[in-house]
């Protein structure tokens, strides 16, 4: 510091080379702890700034008022000129992390850390791939339903312990009353579509479905994927065509055996239950031989009913639909033995019978790959 500057000799000269010399020194600080040496040696309580500032309270009215305003410019300019390199060393600080911790988000992610597609969504892929070819439309709903879509519709009568059957999550009644609830099942998007589209209809839906239920092949949260044909000449046949094909292709099997035990469902008449011949032999289940068989959805014609409940004429129109587990099917496909795993968001699991996102099923590779 310039020794000739102290408080009995203060001078306006002074003040400028006092200036220049502390401006040029904070501008040459090299880092944090340089500036901050400046700013102590100007501004600190013993700093050369803060003893010419109370040299003010000595000097004569006419000295104050001109010495006044020059010491309060160069404290200010002072401490201006300190925040200024400041902020340029947090910045530069700012841009070397920046560039040390970069990412090149062009490399390809690490092996360990890459995504898979959960074999739920493949095996969805898989499906709507099948029954696409096939000439099947995707028709999609809500998970949150009205009663009327999930149940009345479906000729679900009032108070009838068919809807027991389902252990439906409802929710609270709304303002009108009415409660709302998680649909069953995916039979409410037949009803949309039914609702909004004219016949002849030939579309699928697959999503989440939701009931009451956990153990190792029941999750409360599901999957299905339904299929509602409506035309004016639809019969049972075309639905076991549609089905066979259906199996064949999912399962990847060149013959396939079937069979249609009856059942009942209140959206179909006459309703089955398929079952695919099976071998359980040696604790794994195989397709398409064996002696056993396993029931892997419902169908049936679609009542009359349900279609005039949807406003089309059931002397004019009928079709068939029918309705899968969609999580069951991935099991029986892939090897997955315990449901409740699926949803676990394990990551080993993940890893495991997760798939590629870049190997999805498609019309030029097939359906498994
Ligand atoms: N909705 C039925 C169920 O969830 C399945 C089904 C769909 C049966 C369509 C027949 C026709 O159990």
């Amino acid at each position: 510091m310039d020794a000739a500057v102290n408080a009995t000799t203060i001078s306006a000269t002074n003040v400028e080379a006092l200036e220049r010399d502390l401006i040029a020194r904070i501008d040459a600080s090299a880092d944090d702890a340089a500036l901050e040496a400046v700013r102590v040696e100007a501004l600190g309580k013993q700093g050369v700034v803060s003893g010419l500032m109370r040299t003010l309270g000595q000097m004569s009215p006419d000295e104050r008022q001109v010495m006044g305003p020059k010491l309060n410019r160069l404290r200010d300019l002072v401490a201006e000129a300190i925040a200024v390199r400041k902020a340029a060393f947090a910045e530069a600080a700012l841009e070397a992390k920046l560039r040390a911790e970069a990412v090149d988000v062009t490399l390809p992610a690490p092996r360990a850390y890459q995504g898979a597609i959960h074999p739920i969504s493949r095996v969805m892929e898989e499906m709507a791939l099948i029954f696409g070819e096939m000439g099947f439309t995707l028709e999609e709903g809500p998970d949150i339903e009205t009663d009327f879509n999930n149940f009345t519709a479906l000729n679900f009568p009032e108070k009838h312990p068919a809807r027991d059957m389902h252990d439906t999550f409802f929710f609270h009644p709304g303002a009108d009353g009415a409660r709302k609830l998680l649909r069953t099942h995916t039979s409410p998007v037949q009803v949309r579509t039914m609702l909004k589209q004219r016949p002849p209809i030939r579309m699928i839906c697959q999503g989440r479905t939701y009931r009451k239920d956990s153990d190792a092949t029941h999750t409360p949260m599901f999957h299905q994927t339904e299929g509602l044909v409506i035309d004016e000449k639809t019969t049972m046949a075309d639905l076991k065509g549609v089905l066979m094909a259906f199996v064949k292709a999912y399962f990847e099997v060149d013959t396939v055996e079937v069979r249609f035990r009856p059942h009942f469902f209140p959206f179909t008449e006459p309703s089955a239950e398929m079952d695919v011949r099976c071998d359980r032999s040696g604790g794994q289940i195989r397709i398409g031989q064996g002696d056993d068989w396993l029931e892997i959805l419902g169908c049936g014609m679609v009542h009359p009913n349900v279609i005039r409940n949807c406003g089309l004429d059931p002397e004019k129109y009928q079709g068939y639909a029918f309705g899968m587990g969609v999580d069951r099917l991935a099991g029986l496909k892939y090897g997955m033995p315990d449901l409740r795993d699926y949803f676990a968001a394990d990551v080993r699991w993940l890893r495991h019978y997760g798939f590629s996102p870049y190997l999805l099923p498609g019309l030029a590779q097939g359906i498994a790959s």
